[in-house]
């Protein structure tokens, strides 16, 4: 119970690694709420966690929209009195590089990752300011750090949610608000198997073993690596993860076997 009575909002949990964090977060005592624009799968693990006798609920709310992005927060305190833990992970991608990536794409990842990361934290702060404590965690990317082929915006956007989650930790330390970032490397996911899919059509199991090699271990990373990271920084255990960029990689950002 390392988390034990926290109420948790967790954006993107309907799927992948949010999916993920609500269900290991539940188990950790957590009380959570799934905000997702896919309400069928967010009923789904609402219904999972609920059936493990732990509280949760589902908010359908695109996070990048202000109105439905204020509300959700709103909607969570009516239920729950407060919000502990804001787990900004909803995000979308896009393939190719600046020159292919088509403005409507750059807008649209940028949306959701940079301007829903900015609104979900804009209106929790000053929930979290009231109640004198809160932890915000944003899921970032390795891909902030290192570039990778053919995924320009994507990684523009990821560049921007941890620099905003370093700009957060120094405005709101003071007030008790603990922002920190996961740095995932490449997980597999609906999102990552829908991206190899597209681009790896014939050979999808080529694909997946190319994946693998790219890791110290020569394993896939599955949602639950991550969300046990997420876990650390949501409990108290990380009372000094002040900004901390977390990275959660197999080891693909820093060495290298030849
Ligand atoms: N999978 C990876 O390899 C990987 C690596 C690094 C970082 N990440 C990041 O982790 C997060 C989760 O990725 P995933 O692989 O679990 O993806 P996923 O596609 O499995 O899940 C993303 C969820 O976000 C929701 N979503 C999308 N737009 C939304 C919006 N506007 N409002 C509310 N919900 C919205 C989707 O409906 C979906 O349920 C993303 O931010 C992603 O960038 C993923």
């Amino acid at each position: 119970m390392r988390i034990a009575d926290k109420v948790c909002v967790i954006t993107g949990g309907s799927s992948g690694i949010g999916e993920a964090c609500a269900k290991i977060f539940a188990r950790e005592g957590g009380k959570i709420a799934v905000v997702d624009v896919d309400e069928m799968n967010g009923e789904r693990v609402v219904g999972d966690i609920r059936q493990d006798g732990a509280e949760a609920m589902f908010v359908k709310a695109d996070v990048a929209d202000e109105r439905q992005s204020r509300q959700c927060l709103e909607t969570v305190v009516q239920s729950f009195g407060r919000i502990d833990v804001l787990v900004n992970n909803a995000g979308v991608s896009a393939v190719g590089d600046v020159a292919q990536c088509a403005p409507e794409d750059w807008d649209r990842v940028m949306r959701v990752n940079v301007r829903g990361v900015y609104l979900m934290s804009h209106f929790v702060v000053p929930i979290m300011r009231d109640q004198g404590q809160g932890t915000i965690i944003q899921m970032s990317s390795t891909i902030a750090l290192v570039g990778l082929q053919s995924r320009a915006a994507y990684a523009a956007s990821k560049g921007a949610v941890l620099a905003l989650t370093r700009a957060m930790a120094a405005d709101h330390s003071h007030e008790n608000i603990r922002v920190a970032a996961v740095l995932p490397g490449t997980v597999y996911t609906p999102f990552v198997q829908g991206y190899l899919e597209r681009s790896y059509a014939d050979d999808m199991e080529q694909a997946i073993s190319n994946l693998k090699k790219r890791q110290l271990n020569n394993e896939l990373m599955t949602p639950d690596d991550v969300a046990y990271a997420a876990l650390y920084l949501a409990s108290d255990e990380a009372r000094f993860a002040l900004g901390t960029a977390l990275i959660i990689d197999g080891g693909v950002s820093t060495a290298k076997v030849f």
